[in-house]
């Protein structure tokens, strides 16, 4: 039977039951190992002639399940799940690539994963080009040896909107793959394999995971990429524990709900930003003042466009620690896409290990403050903000 995108997140997943009852949530498989009776029957399980696991590295049957949930949302052939979105990232490249060979990357991107592309594929001998996909035609930059592009489907933090569908095109017309971390939208608001790209990454930390308390990492793509990225996984290691990929199908659940009221909290919260004189610019792509807007209603489903925003202070750097210092629920956090609102501050957070000038051309100013829309009644949140505001 076809299911709906919320049906799939809430049935998929049930590996377990086979007897007349069943538990309702699925059991969490707490284990390092498996034992077999003899050789011959792990030799099968080895080959694939029998169903079974052998070892949680290689596989257990909570991360199935997971795996189960997310192929199927972000409609890839497979998943896999890791200890952390940079784990999920790091071998989703370093799947694609060797010793020689050259990828393209956005030059607005999450901190940790500018820093991977940028020094650790240096010492793989893979090199990249930082360009800035919304602005500039990226067909130059292509060389015969490039083999990956890199970009976020909402980047962090200038919030632009890509336009996954035309960067697919012209990766494929060169031989590349295009790999998107969707982490901003999540598979609710955009799918990015049904737009042309090869593999979709997430940083499962947040809305995915949604409640601040588990660090993991998702890779969706078809079956014949998985099974590449899986061989690199299993020697990396970064393994996801079955306890947080059992915390993770039970946030996923409530997937699209959450989803829903971030986006619908942000935009109101966004509308209240343009208004206020001591903000210079709010960065939010279901603004219609957004660079990217069309682009993201031409994209993204239902009209939603996440959680997640930047405002640019007028007063700069000490209004901005200001506000982080002054503001009461609100709370300074280095992370986001929890239930409750946050800030963070890129410059010395999410981005601190850029230079002056890689945060200049990321349009990460000293003023610039990241919100992650959380779930509160918005009325609170905004009361909140305009409060503090008025002190600094
Ligand atoms: C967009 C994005 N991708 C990836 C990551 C890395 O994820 P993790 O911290 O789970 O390794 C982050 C972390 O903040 C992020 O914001």
């Amino acid at each position: 039977m076809d299911k709906s995108f919320s049906s799939k997140l809430i049935h998929l997943g049930d590996k377990f039951g086979e007897s007349v009852s069943r538990s309702k949530s699925i059991p969490i498989v707490m284990t390092s190992v498996f034992s077999f009776d003899d050789v011959e029957s792990l030799d099968q399980v080895y080959e694939g002639e029998a169903d079974g696991y052998i070892y949680t590295r290689n596989g257990n049957p909570v991360h199935d399940a997971l795996s189960e949930i997310m192929a199927s949302v972000e409609e890839g052939g497979a998943a896999l799940a890791y200890s952390s979105g940079m784990g999920a990232i790091a071998l989703s490249i370093i799947s694609q690539v060797k010793s020689g060979d050259h990828i393209i990357a956005a030059n607005v991107l999450y901190g940790g994963s500018f820093q991977f592309i940028k020094s650790e594929l240096a010492r793989f001998n893979v090199s990249v080009t930082f360009v800035d996909p919304i602005n500039e035609d990226i067909a130059p930059y292509f060389k015969p040896e490039t083999k990956v592009v890199y970009v976020e489907t909402i980047s962090n933090p200038a919030m632009e909107a890509m336009d996954l569908e035309s960067i697919a095109k012209t990766a494929h017309c060169h031989g590349a793959k295009l790999i998107v971390d969707n982490t901003f939208a999540t598979p609710v608001i955009c799918q990015p394999l049904l737009l042309g790209a090869d593999i979709v990454v997430h940083s499962a930390t947040k809305y995915l995971g949604g409640h601040s308390d588990i660090t993991a990492g998702i890779v969706v793509a078809d079956k014949e990429t998985i099974g590449q990225v899986y061989t690199s996984g299993l020697l990396f290691g970064p393994t996801m524990s079955p306890f947080d990929a059992w915390l993770l199908i039970r946030s996923l659940r409530t997937l699209e709900l959450r989803v829903r009221q971030h986006s619908d909290n942000a935009l109101r919260l966004a509308e209240y930003f343009e208004t206020n004189p001591k903000i210079n610019s709010v960065y939010y792509p279901g603004l219609p003042s957004s660079p990217t807007h069309s682009v993201a209603k031409r994209l993204f489903h239902n009209n939603l466009f996440g959680g997640m925003m930047s405002i640019d202070l007028a007063g700069g750097e000490r209004a901005a620690y200001d506000l982080l210092r002054n503001l009461e629920t609100i709370k300074f956090v280095p992370s986001l896409a929890g239930v409750s609102t946050s800030t963070s501050y890129p410059a010395k957070t999410s981005h601190r290990s850029l230079t002056d000038d890689e945060l200049k051309k990321a349009g990460i100013s000293k003023g610039l403050i990241r919100i992650s829309t959380g779930l509160e009644d918005i009325n609170d949140i905004i009361a909140e903000f305009d409060r503090t505001l008025a002190k600094i």
